[in-house]
């Protein structure tokens, strides 16, 4: 049974007993449809993903009161089982984007019986009120019935390893529920379970407890409450693990409601999802961008002891390829690239499918020493950041590795480096043993020094190209010569090189 496991507050999901590393992507969110599916295969498999991340559809699963309809799900596990992918559902019920585009018709139509959210003039949104229990009760019931039914039909092969819950919730258009229910829990007291996690004062209400924050505080808890509740129904049925992904508060946005919805799982009301949602096994990031500093500016708010970085996420553009390896070294999940069936025929669009299929073709043979690695915290990366040409990685185990970008692939690298024209260069160092290492990457020099207190020289001793075959490492060629005596130089082809250090 997949599940999530922690230890020294670190995380890994695993998969038939083991850390598994998610290498994924995600459908465009309407095309998971039996239909359309035919379509998407050959996109899916040209990124050598080992998971698809695809929508279940509220409105589509259950057409009509506790009627439900699974020839969707059905399709989706069947295609990703015929192409030997993991598959990660994303429920896509109260919440879709701040929004509640996918509740079912019926739903929609009858909001005395499911009341909308109202903002501060009472005037409906296009968001379930999380304070209404006939909402909760409507979500809950669906989504046990959608875990149930993965329990019977995948119980035994555990295809699907993981559920989001909604997506990208919180509230567009207004920063709370201003409904009746939700104003008078807003007056009451703040509940001693909240005020206690966040070591605030007991028995204050909202507003004497949060201040200006009270509002997005107010209905990220709300939310996060009703999501825990969903959660909890779905993994009495199925205990799958789940998480929630959020719509970030970043690139210097911060108008909750306006810039990002409210009430999301944000880095200012984490502590609140944590406290509040303790089913949801992690939160996920929904990363867009190519800047090193915001990249890794948001996976450093959500590595934490209670979360691993998991980049629920990310863009279907080349630049951000590179981050994968921040990530996992940071004992990250994994990374899933959205949007990537029906590419357009663009020179952008084709460099994103080689920059991350290269990725993760690299990564997918190995991903179970990297995810042992992640969870260990033994695994160290160098991601290439625009403007610095050198990095120094401190290994553990008495190495530091000097990485440097757009040196020459042998010879002496000229005294001012200029890096590589894309910033593209990034490494994983995979511990094997003492003083061997896995080393992987893309254009980048390495270099390794011996730093033990001794003082003492450090030299190369092996450098092995290889595959590992069957869980096997099988030794292709040695490296030597030219190929180590100038750094150890990775190029635009991947190459498993098994490196042994040694004293002088
Ligand atoms: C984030 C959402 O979670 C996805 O479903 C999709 O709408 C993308 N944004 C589009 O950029």
């Amino acid at each position: 049974m997949p599940s999530v496991v922690h230890a020294n507050g670190r995380h890994a999901l695993q998969v038939d007993g083991k850390p598994f590393t998610v290498l994924a992507v995600q459908l465009h969110n309407s095309s998971a449809w039996p239909a359309v599916l035919p379509e998407v295969w050959d996109d899916v498999l040209a990124l050598h993903p080992n998971t698809l991340e695809a929508p279940v559809y509220w409105e589509q699963f259950e057409p009509s009161p506790g009627k439900y309809d699974t020839t969707n799900l059905d399709a989706l596990i069947a295609g990703a089982r015929s192409h030997g992918l993991r598959l990660v559902v994303l429920w896509f019920g109260s919440w879709k984007n701040g929004q509640m585009h996918y509740v079912p018709e019926w739903m929609k139509s009858d909001p005395v019986h499911y009341p909308r959210a109202l903002d501060e003039h009472g005037t409906p949104q296009e968001d379930m009120s999380p304070y209404a229990e006939s909402n909760l009760h409507a979500d809950e019931t669906a989504f046990a019935a959608l875990m149930d039914h993965l329990r019977k039909v995948d119980g035994d092969r555990h295809t699907v390893i993981m559920v989001q819950v909604e997506n990208e919730p919180g509230s567009i258009g207004a920063i709370r529920d201003h409904s009746p229910a939700a104003e008078q829990a807003f007056a009451a007291p703040v509940p001693d379970a909240l005020t206690r996690a966040l070591r605030r004062p007991p028995g204050g209400n909202w507003m004497a407890t949060f201040g200006a924050d009270a509002d997005e505080q107010f209905n990220a808890y709300g939310i996060s409450r009703y999501i825990d509740q969903v959660a909890t129904a779905g993994k009495a049925r199925y205990p799958l693990p789940m998480y929630v992904n959020t719509w970030l508060r970043y690139k210097g946005k911060h108008m909750p409601g306006y810039d990002y919805p409210s009430g999301g799982a944000t880095w200012n009301v984490l502590d609140t999802w944590k406290a509040s949602a303790p089913h949801i096994d992690f939160i996920g990031t929904d990363l867009y961008s190519t800047d090193y500093n915001e990249f890794t500016k948001v996976v450093g708010q959500y590595t934490r002891a209670d979360n691993p970085p998991w980049i629920s996420e990310t863009g279907f553009e080349a630049g951000n390829a590179p981050y994968l390896f921040h990530v996992l070294a940071q004992g990250g999940v994994g990374f899933s690239i959205f949007g990537i069936d029906h590419p357009a025929d663009t020179p952008e669009v084709k460099a994103a499918i080689e920059a991350h299929a290269r990725n993760f073709a690299l990564v997918g043979p190995i991903q179970g020493l990297v995810a042992d690695a992640a969870f260990r915290g033994t695994l160290k990366a160098a991601v290439e950041q625009r403007g610095q040409a050198k990095s120094d990685v401190a290994l553990g185990g008495g190495w530091t590795a000097h990485v440097s970008y757009g040196a020459p692939s042998w010879g002496d690298a000229p005294p001012e480096l200029p890096g590589n024209p894309a910033a593209d260069g990034h490494v994983l160092f995979i511990p094997l043993g003492k003083d061997e290492y896995l080393l992987v990457g893309f254009h980048a020099r390495v270099e390794f020094e011996r730093d033990r207190s001794d003082k003492r020289m450090g030299q190369v001793l092996r450098v092995e190209e290889g595959t590992y075959e069957g869980g096997a490492w099988k030794a292709r060629r040695w490296w030597n010569g030219d190929e180590t005596d100038y750094g150890i130089n990775l190029g635009q082809k991947p190459v498993y090189l098994k490196v042994r250090l040694g004293d002088y």
